[in-house]
């Protein structure tokens, strides 16, 4: 069983209108909600991967109920921790190829929920081999959050995969217990490092070289349309990928997250770990859905995967 862990879950809204007129009433016909956040991304992906998924987080109200019915809807086992105040919803309004969002920042947790959640969390890991973490932290909790729940993960030897961005992902590696997995792209990682790292292969060797990321299992640096850099132990991988028709790019890092999660699970050898995680990711950005694949056409993507280890 994975988990995925999504603290600030949504509801996402999308708007598809064909023209977005300001200051003005546009009425909108096709209305689409999912259950959002980019941890339930994850746990979509691997469901239809055919692997046994948890979603947990915190969630509350009555969108809080409608995430939990779209995720049983879709047959995606649940347990979250529930608060007293409501959920956020996040629109995304499509319009002249352009996408404008407005995004809630959702309920602020106090320490008692933070704390809560933790106590949940411990147990439910008792029936889990891997944990992924995902997204950005609710208001209310101190930015170094995550690193309890790497340590409880650690304390018990299952891997944890943490997929966040600036101030709480620095937390985590700073921290003296470090998480299995990390998966920024380029902007997460040059924020991470103060400084921007082109995506050529010996400026990222040498960003992942840095004191920063020692003692981290696999580094995945994905590199959208031009595939990935992963740091595993000390070997260096430049992963290339074919040209695709894109759809819908959004969550395709969530996408990776959800395919490295099921290789480490299915205990694939680090080639078809790197392929895996490459074509969930690709798989994502030709449906509509974000945080969505079409399984049954994995064989002949992962195949057309390249790989090639760099000397160091
Ligand atoms: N335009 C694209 N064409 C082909 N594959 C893509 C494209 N964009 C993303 N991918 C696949 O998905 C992986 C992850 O994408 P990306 O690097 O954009 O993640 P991300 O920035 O974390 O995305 P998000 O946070 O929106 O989920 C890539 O390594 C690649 O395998
Ligand atoms: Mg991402």
């Amino acid at each position: 069983m994975i988990l995925a862990v999504t603290m600030n879950p949504s509801v996402d809204i999308s708007y598809p209108l064909a023209e977005f007129k300001l200051d003005d009433v546009n009425r909108v016909e096709q209305v689409r909600k999912t259950a959002g956040g980019k941890g339930l991304n994850v746990a979509r992906v691997i469901r239809q991967m055919d692997e046994d998924v948890l979603a947990t987080g915190v969630l509350g109200g009555t969108l809080g109920d409608y995430i939990i019915q779209e995720l049983s809807k879709t047959e995606i086992a649940n347990d979250f921790l529930k608060i007293n105040q409501e959920s956020r919803n996040c629109i995304a309004i499509l319009h002249d190829g352009q996408q404008t969002e407005i995004l809630e920042s959702g309920p602020t947790l106090t320490e008692e929920n933070g704390a809560a959640f933790v106590k949940k969390y411990q147990e439910l890991l008792s029936g889990v081999s891997i944990v992924t973490i995902s997204g950005s932290l609710p208001k209310g909790l101190e930015p170094g959050y995550y690193r309890q729940l790497v340590e409880n993960g650690r304390e018990q030897g299952i891997p944890v995969i943490v997929d966040t961005s600036g101030e709480a992902l620095r937390q985590v590696l700073v921290h003296r217990v470090k998480p299995f997995a990390i998966k920024p792209n380029l902007t997460e990682l040059s924020q991470l490092l103060g400084q921007e790292v082109e995506p050529g292969i010996d400026s990222l060797q040498q960003a992942l070289s840095d004191e920063l990321f020692q003692g981290i299992e696999w580094i995945m640096i994905s590199l959208g349309s031009e595939g990935a850099f992963v740091k595993h132990r000390a070997d260096f991988y430049r992963v290339t990928i074919p040209a695709i028709e894109v759809v819908n790019p959004v969550g395709s890092g969530d996408a990776t997250v959800a395919g490295l999660a099921a290789a480490l699970k299915r205990n694939l050898p680090v080639v078809d770990v790197l392929k895996t995680a490459m074509t969930t990711g690709m798989l994502n950005t030709m449906e509509a859905g974000t945080g969505s694949i079409n399984y049954a056409n994995f064989s002949r993507l992962f195949e057309m995967v390249q790989i090639t280890k760099i000397n160091s």
